[in-house]
């Protein structure tokens, strides 16, 4: 997997043939939200940007997105990089390419597209594979836009964050996340 190579897109700059190839991992990794990753390459907030790992021939293994938010937590004003759209193509997964697609988002968030930290929520099945790979689990209430309802929701998690500018210790670790907007 050494040969993988990363690549940083922005939204606005994805061409057709790759928002396919994205849709196709999507379709493959998520297979209880197929329908929906068939006609859209992302399923709750849309990112400003697209990290993938490719191989020498181009095809995509491992994917996200993450958009940059003014939000705040327990009142203070905070910005942050939603991530979304977490996925290792099925047969590369357990080899170490979600491992990889982590450190170079924390890269990514560091130099490139800087914010001090990452933020994301994911189901109780993947928060290993999080904290393993560098994420912290925060037990916080974030405020959110819901996709289904569009009315405002309250989750208790689990949502987990990645010091990537700032160093954890600089997370408000207490008070409300309020989004302020649909998550990713
Ligand atoms: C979750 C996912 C991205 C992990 O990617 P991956 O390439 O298989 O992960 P890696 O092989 O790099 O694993 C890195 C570490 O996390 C661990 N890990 C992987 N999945 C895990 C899980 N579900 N629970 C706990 N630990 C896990 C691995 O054992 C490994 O630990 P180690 O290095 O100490 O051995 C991948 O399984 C996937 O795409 N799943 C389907 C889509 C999904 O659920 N995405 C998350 C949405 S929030």
């Amino acid at each position: 997997m050494t040969a993988l190579r990363p690549r940083l897109v922005a939204e606005s700059a994805l061409t057709a043939t790759q928002r396919a190839h994205l849709a196709v991992l999507l379709v493959a990794a998520f297979p209880p939200y197929a329908e929906m990753f068939r006609d859209t390459a992302w399923a709750s907030a849309a990112p400003d940007y697209r990290l993938w790992l490719e191989t020498p021939a181009g095809a995509i293994v491992a994917h996200l997105g993450f958009g940059h938010r003014a939000i705040t937590v327990g009142g203070r004003p905070l910005t942050i990089a939603g991530v979304g759209g977490v996925a290792t193509s099925p047969p590369h997964q357990g080899q170490g390419v979600g491992r990889r697609l982590m450190a170079e988002v924390q890269r990514v968030l560091r130099e490139e597209a800087p914010a001090p930290f990452g933020y994301l929520n994911c189901g109780p099945a993947v928060v290993g594979f999080y904290r393993s790979v560098g994420w912290h689990e925060i037990h916080q209430v974030s405020r959110f836009i819901d996709i289904y309802t569009h009315h405002w929701s309250d989750d208790a998690g689990p949502t987990l964050i990645l010091p990537a500018q700032a160093p954890l210790e600089q997370w408000p670790s207490d008070g409300l996340i309020d989004l302020r907007g649909m998550a990713w």
